[in-house]
């Protein structure tokens, strides 16, 4: 076993090693903030019950992003396809504009979809919980569109990656 250096900064870049080994999907997590398109990518995303319907997904408590989401009524979580990386690193970028050329779907309630995506959640905010540097927000799955025959877009050691058989 590898022991966590002493030194924070070094824990923190050895921890982010450590939790990439863990392949996820990257899911954008979109709203409409007035007639603004906001969002971020993320990694995060669980899922958490099926009765009640709920998913987790955590959020740095620096997101400039996630104060603007947090005031919706619905938010629109799209499981990217295998072609939105360039989306991924658009929806997370700190510089330009995140939503330019990006074909998008909003309902009247605020939750923003991306076209191109394997899945769509529209969810409610059901709870925020305290989880260190993050905030944990548990979501209550609304309604859902699934779009099978789009493969997902995996996220493993900071690489984008498509699924492929296991031998
Ligand atoms: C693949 C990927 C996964 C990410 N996952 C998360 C995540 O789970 N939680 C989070 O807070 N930020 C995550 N981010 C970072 C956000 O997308 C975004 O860059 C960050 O919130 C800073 O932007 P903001 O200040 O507009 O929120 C991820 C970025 C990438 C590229």
């Amino acid at each position: 076993m590898e022991e966590l250096a002493v030194q924070v900064g070094e824990a923190t870049l050895a921890l982010r090693r450590a939790f990439s080994m863990f392949p996820t999907g990257v899911v954008a997590m979109c709203g409409m903030d007035g007639a603004t398109p906001v969002g971020m990518a993320v990694n995060s995303f669980s899922s958490v019950s099926l009765d009640p319907p709920l998913v987790s997904v955590c959020v740095a408590r620096q997101s400039g992003t996630w104060p603007r989401l947090n005031r919706l009524p619905r938010i629109g979580l799209s499981v990217l396809g295998v072609n939105q990386e360039r989306l991924s690193r658009q929806l997370s970028s700190r510089h330009g504009d995140r939503f330019e050329g990006v074909e998008f779907e909003a309902t009247s309630d605020g939750a923003l979809f991306v076209k191109g995506a394997a899945l769509w959640l529209d969810c409610a905010i059901s709870d925020r919980l305290e989880g260190g540097d993050h905030e944990i927000i548990l979501l209550e799955v609304r309604e859902t569109s699934l779009f099978p025959h789009i493969p997902p877009l995996v996220f493993h050691q900071s690489q984008y990656l498509a699924l492929s058989n296991a031998s």
